[in-house]
């Protein structure tokens, strides 16, 4: 079984280089996309603090973000492609850190509480195929170390898993 360590998060470069110590250990042997990101998903909400969701969409054509596994509130199942956060950071090919979400005209609220908002994006060989957005209750939860802290631990979650083409 595995169980996540509590982690000291006074420093967040440190934080993040032992949350992706964690995630590793947490996807060996296992390469099932959907399963992996349902337990990176599970691993971000419980140690990441002061997060409402967190969670995957992945792209089901060029045009469409369709909801992959999460915690937090149901969400929106599809966002197109350069519409919200997410679908502006695949079209734009790079992280959304917003640090409130009432500023960025286009965001989509899929929760009422969340305030600011992290995107990184999912890539493989091919290309983007998807994003992991991260939801906060705080206005400007996130910063340049969160953003580095997320975009590696989605690293991980790719390189672990298989993908269908
Ligand atoms: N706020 C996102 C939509 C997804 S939810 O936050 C889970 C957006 O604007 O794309």
């Amino acid at each position: 079984m595995f169980a996540a360590t509590n982690i000291d998060t006074s420093n967040k470069p440190a934080f993040y280089d032992e949350l992706a110590t964690q995630l590793k250990a947490l996807l060996e042997g296992e390469g099932d996309s959907i399963a992996n990101a349902a337990n990176t998903s599970a691993l971000i909400y419980q140690m990441v603090p002061d997060l409402n969701w967190a969670g995957f969409y992945f792209l089901q054509s060029d045009e469409e973000l369709v909801l992959g596994p999460f915690q937090g509130k149901p969400a929106c199942v599809r966002i197109a492609v350069g519409k919200g956060v997410c679908g502006t950071a695949v079209d734009l090919g790079m992280s959304m850190l917003i640090k409130d979400v009432h500023d960025f005209p286009g965001h989509i609220a899929c929760d009422a509480d969340s305030r600011s908002e992290l995107v990184v994006l999912l890539r493989d060989a091919d290309g983007v195929f998807g994003v992991l957005d991260l939801d906060s209750p705080l206005p400007g939860r996130f910063d340049k170390d969160d953003q580095a802290g997320i975009e590696k631990l989605a690293a991980i979650y790719v390189a672990a898993s298989s993908f269908e083409d």
